[in-house]
Parts: structure tokens; sequence; C-alpha cells
């Protein structure tokens, strides 16, 4: 445990919009009700560009990525109608982006490298920028211009930005390096429209890419999803309007269940389906938390089962592993947890930074370059720091934190609610990028800030 004595100081409020100021060490409990995925909802409008028809999309949450793309989509020519829980978008035309607005609209977000294939299918050109996002690694897309290279597009690489040009895509036949979830999606664009058979090898099979296979199956595309990660493609004339829910979003829901775990409160979360997060609620269990979920699977209430939790080993995969995306919040749970966890990042190579701010609340964590876990991953060899040992319990104090990006930051919420006195959190805004309402669900489920 740390003598109050080596704790940071805590600054007077800050009156910058964009930091709060968290009172921690009360157990949180309220109820949340989760939207659109923010995984999944920008690719289906994305798939609405591959049409002229109108495309209707429900259980819209308000993200930063459904910004960007509804600018993307009115530069493009394209109109798009919000409604507060609905959107309609229409492309009766599409232009190709101009290199200024490509490099405006990547340095915001990951999701218009998405719009390559689309682009080149209707115009014969596309630009890509280096992409934005989140601070978690390179984030390069060398995947993704194999894949559009398989399919016929020729790349002419530029200071910022690279240039694709195809005057006609056709099927192919490709093997990711890795199951990425972006390199998937970028081929069942490309592919949905190409002349003839495509075949995706070592494809990413998350429940998003497989919610953005029903959207483009509404709109006439003929895909299998077959065993072993391959999905095949035959390519159609043209494809239809489509109405669509968007799942919920899995990865919030992970992240009000781990700040219930936390706290030892307990958080209702509403609007997700059970076996999207079935890899998570069993590690959830393991490590002494406990949850309820309601006939429909749309519910679950999550609480700790034990007063002190239980450490173990985990390992991040693509799905159905345990998620990149959920590691982070659990991980600041086990720190309250009775001995010492081990962690292995498989997805990033870079997304343990937030450890060190965690670090300076009190939590024990060491991180290490070598593979902690039963695979051999490819970040081993590389020397990333992307394995850490956390021992608990600790008892977390406040700190000032600044957020690096959407997952370290809500976890940082995490450990400010679970640490005893005044943390201040500043860059929440950031925030907004995966949890609509960010704020208004702090307050729903008790965290005291301002
Ligand atoms: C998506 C999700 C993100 C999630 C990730 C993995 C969205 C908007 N984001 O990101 O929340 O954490 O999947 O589930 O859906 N890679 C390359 N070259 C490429 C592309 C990827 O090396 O061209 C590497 C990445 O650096 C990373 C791994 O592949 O190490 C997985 O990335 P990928 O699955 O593509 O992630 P995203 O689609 O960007």
């Amino acid at each position: 445990m740390h003598d109050p004595a080596d704790r940071p100081p805590v600054s007077a409020p800050d009156t910058r919009s964009d930091t709060i100021t968290v009172r921690g060490g009360v157990p949180v409990e309220g109820h949340i009700a989760i939207r659109g995925s923010k995984n999944a909802l920008p690719k289906a409008m994305v798939a609405a560009l591959l049409t002229v028809e109108p495309c209707r999309l429900t259980n819209i949450a308000e993200l930063t990525d459904i910004d960007v793309v509804d600018e993307l989509i009115r530069i493009a020519g394209g109109s798009v109608e919000r409604h507060p829980d609905s959107l309609t978008i229409t492309a009766h035309s599409f232009t190709a982006l101009g290199e200024h607005d490509v490099m405006r609209l990547h340095a915001a977000s990951r999701i218009p490298v998405l719009t390559t294939a689309v682009s080149l299918h209707r115009t014969g050109h596309a630009v890509v920028a280096a992409p934005g996002g989140c601070s978690i690694g390179p984030r390069p897309v060398d995947f993704h211009l194999n894949v559009l290279r398989s399919f016929g597009a020729h790349d002419i690489h530029r200071d910022d930005v690279i240039e694709l040009t195809a005057e006609h895509m056709r099927g192919a036949r490709i093997e990711l390096p890795f199951p990425s979830v972006g390199a998937t999606e970028q081929f069942l664009f490309a592919a949905v429209l190409a002349e003839g058979d495509s075949e995706l090898a070592n494809a990413a099979i998350e429940p998003e890419i497989l919610d953005l296979i029903s959207v483009l199956q509404k709109m006439g595309a003929l895909i299998s999803v077959e065993p072993n990660r391959t999905i095949r493609v035959t390519g159609v004339g043209e494809l239809g309007g489509f109405e669509h829910r968007v799942i919920g979003d899995r990865l919030e829901a992970a992240s009000w269940a781990s700040l219930a775990l936390a706290t030892g409160g307990t958080i209702t979360v509403q609007g997700v389906q059970q076996q999207e997060l079935a890899t998570f609620l069993n590690v959830y269990r393991r490590a002494g938390g406990d949850f309820t979920i309601n006939a429909d699977g749309d519910t679950i209430s999550f609480r700790r089962e034990r007063r002190m939790l239980r450490p173990l080993a985990l390992e991040t995969d693509v799905h159905p592993g345990f998620m990149t995306d959920w590691q982070s919040p659990f991980v600041t749970a086990l720190t309250q947890a009775d001995g010492v966890s081990v962690i292995h990042e498989t997805v990033y190579e870079d997304r343990l930074g937030y450890t060190d701010a965690l670090r300076s609340l009190g939590a024990q964590i060491q991180v290490f370059t070598e593979c902690l876990g039963p695979t051999r991953c490819r970040f081993g060899a590389a020397n990333h720091r992307h394995s850490a040992v956390v021992v608990g319990p600790t008892r977390l104090h406040g700190a000032e934190l600044v957020v690096p990006d959407l997952r370290a930051g809500f976890s940082y919420v995490i450990a400010a609610a679970a640490a005893e006195g005044e943390s201040l959190i500043h860059g929440v805004d950031l925030l907004d990028r995966g949890y609509a309402d960010f704020r208004s669900k702090l307050s729903s489920v008790g965290v005291d800030h301002r």
C-alpha cells in the first residue's frame, strides 16, 4: 500500500470542459442503456454508399465516428438525414474525396480508410491518408492495400497520402497474415461488387463483422462464412437499400461491467446480447464477479459475487477470444484482486500504456516484452511491451491523469471511481468517441464527478 506522502498532488479543480474531477471510493449503482455498436454502426453507414437507394439504420448512438462518416458522405455528394434513434443515408452520387478532406477526416477517425473499396467501385479512384484514431500503436494499412491490390487496384505512394485507382475490380483469393477486422471489412466492400468469386482466408469473424454481413445480405450480396475463418463472396451487379437495427455495443457493456467489478457495485446494462459477451462473462465470473441475465438475453446486471476478487491469467485474442478492447477496463478491476494476475495482449503491440497512469494511483503493475501467456504472439520477438503482471489488491488513491485513448480513458475513470479521494482526469472528450452521453451515464451509476 502507498504512503499518502507518495501521492501525486491533486491540483485545484480544472475548469476546462474536457476535464472532470472524480471523487472515488463509493460502489457504483445504476442502469445503463447501450445503443448501436461503435464498431458496427459506422461500417453499416459505409455499406450504404454501395447503393444509390436509401438505407435506414436504427439504434443509433451519438458518437464521434458517426459525425465523421456523416461529414464524409456529405462531402462525397450523398445525404444523411438524422433523427434521435435513426438515420437515413442516400448516395445518389459519389465523388472521390480529395487529398485535403481525406487528411482531415483520417486525422479524426480510422473509419474513412474503409471507404476505399467503395470509392474505387463508384469512381475508380480513392485516396488514403496515414490513419488517425486511438494512440494504441501505428495502426498500419498494409493489409488493406494488399486486399485492394488483389482485386486489381494500383497504388501510388506520395508524401502523406496513397492514391489508388482501379478500372474494374475482379474477384480475388486472399489470405490475411492476421485476422484484421478492418481488412476483412475492406475485403467485403471490395468483393460484393467485384466481378466473380472471392475468398478471404484467416478472416476476422467478430460479431460486428457478422452484423455488417447481415447488412450486405439485406442489400443483395452473396456472402457465406465458412468454418476456419474463411469468407466466400460472389459478386453481384448492383446492391439495393436496406433497413437495419445495429447490434448493441459489447465493448461499452464490458466497460461498465468492469466499473461495477472494480468498485464492488452493481450496474445493469440493457441493449447488448449475452452471446456477444460470452467470453467476457466467463472471465468475469472466474474473477469473482457475478451477473444475472434476463429472459431475452439483452439485459445483464453485473456485480461482485465475493468481497475479494480472484486474480487470473488473461490473454486477449481475436473473436471468440477475450477482446482487446475489454482488456484495459477489466485489468483495472484486477488491481482489486487478491493475488497476482498475468496479462498477455496479442492483438495490439502497444495497448498497455495506460498501466503507467494506474501506477500513479498506487496500482502495482509491471510491464514485460516477453509473451506471458500460452500463445507465442508476433510481439514477443519484436520487443514490444505487451505483457503485464498485476499484484493486488491495492488501495488506489486519487491522481491527476490525461486520457491517451478511448479504452485507456475509461480505465482511468474506473480507477478514479475505485480510488479513495479525488482524481482529476483531463481529455475526457475523447471518451465521446465510444461512450455516447458519457457524463450523464456516469451520473446515472452514481459516480461522484463534476
Ligand atoms: C477494430 C476495432 C477496434 C478493435 C480491433 C480489434 C473498429 C472501428 N475498431 O480496429 O476497436 O480493437 O478491431 O478487434 O472496428 N494491422 C496491420 N495492418 C493492417 C491492419 C491491421 O498490421 O493493415 C494489425 C493492427 O496493427 C493490429 C491488428 O492488425 O495489431 C488488428 O487490427 P484490426 O483488427 O485491423 O483493427 P481495426 O479494424 O483497426
